[in-house]
């Protein structure tokens, strides 16, 4: 183990790698088949050129913004992901300490391995709640009364999941996951044979609005069409997202589904829905992206495990903290005094 403190998120992923199970490690990486469209997150972020403005007087960039009203320290969220009990026994009661002295939000899983109410009781900054909705309606109803109670400010619905993806990288290792991926806020009311994705359609958007006042978000979205039934719909915002990779490999890196959203939601008729991006986020840079080409702000996936495995809320704190830093610096070097209102100008295609 390396005594040099990391400098950048990257660094986090050999040392996390040390100290997790094989299994858990394969899980976490893990994207579908051939990874293709894991690998494709990173790359298209690479092929993306900042066309920096110069002499523009900005010493302190201001990185503050609001989500869905929420203020956050920085436009980077920590995504939805399941049992980070895999990553550090505490779970995600340390991830979400590490988000709230970071001073942004986390979306809780429906598959945490910290039930609900313990995460909440941990949390020192804002909580939304991620939901999976299966064959058991019953269950997606009382989850949501539990976010609600828990004082979880958004519901993330997860549209891409009609199925699970194949995570061959992870069947190639194991069978089944190792200690700490026991997802504590299923009750017990519910069997096996309950718990199989549904097939959901836009009308559980509306039903789901018709559970509960939270602001819904729809997270999986790629097609521009699909935005624009989201707006219809009611969503109150939007996760361009292919899961990290983890479902249909093939789909094309978010990063590049992007400005087709925020255009197809920015011509919707009342669109007045928030366009946020997930996936292969690694660098400041990465983030100012995004950012400039019109996500309000990212989410942060597996980054977010390898700091937690690593130093728990501690590590969770710098990894996000490392992210702000490096976004802060980026903005400096390309002239842009805060977050708001970014310039699409600010990112070229590059040379071919
Ligand atoms: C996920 N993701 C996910 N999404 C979701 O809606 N509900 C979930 O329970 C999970 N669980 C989960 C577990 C693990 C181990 C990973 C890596 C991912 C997807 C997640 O919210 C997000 O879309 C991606 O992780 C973003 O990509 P990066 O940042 O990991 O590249």
């Amino acid at each position: 183990i390396s005594r040099v403190e990391p400098i950048s998120v990257l660094d986090y992923e050999p040392l996390a790698r040390e100290r997790m199970h094989p299994a858990a490690w394969a899980y976490l990486c893990a994207g579908a088949e051939d990874e293709v469209t894991l690998r494709e997150n990173r790359a298209a972020f690479e092929r993306l050129r900042l066309v920096p403005r110069v002499l523009r007087g900005v010493s302190a960039p201001d990185l503050r913004t609001t989500v869905l009203g929420t203020p956050v320290e920085a436009p980077v969220l920590v995504a939805p992901m399941g049992v980070h009990g895999l990553a550090h026994p505490e779970g995600e009661c340390a991830s979400a300490r590490g988000a709230g002295e970071a001073g942004t939000l986390m979306a809780v899983s429906t598959v945490s391995s910290r039930s609900i109410e313990e995460v909440s009781a941990c949390a020192t900054g804002p909580l939304w709640f991620q939901l999976y909705v299966y064959r058991s309606r019953g269950l997606a109803e009382r989850l949501v009364r539990r976010a609600e109670r828990a004082g979880c400010r958004a519901l993330v619905l997860t549209a891409d999941s009609p199925r699970w993806g194949r995570k061959e990288r992870f069947l190639r290792v194991a069978g089944s996951l190792p200690p700490g991926a026991d997802a504590a806020s299923i009750d017990s009311e519910v069997g096996e044979e309950d718990l199989a994705p549904a097939a959901l359609t836009w009308e559980d958007v509306a039903w789901l609005r018709s559970v509960s006042s939270l602001p819904v978000v729809l997270k999986g979205v790629l097609h521009p069409e699909d935005a624009v039934l989201a707006v219809e719909h009611g969503a109150a915002g939007i996760v361009v997202s292919n899961h990290g990779g983890r479902q249909l490999d093939g789909a094309p890196a978010s990063i590049e589904a992007l400005p087709a959203v925020v255009e197809a939601v920015a011509g919707a008729s009342g669109g007045r829905a928030e366009v946020y991006l997930d996936g292969g986020v690694r660098r400041g840079t990465d983030v100012l992206k995004a950012l400039a080409l019109g996500a309000r702000a990212v989410f942060v996936g597996r980054p977010v495990l390898w700091g937690l495995a690593v130093g728990g809320a501690e590590g969770v704190r710098r990894v996000l903290g490392l992210l702000r830093g490096e976004l802060e610096h980026a903005m400096a070097l390309c002239g842009q005094a805060s977050v708001g209102g970014l310039d699409p100008e600010l990112v070229s295609r590059g040379a071919r």
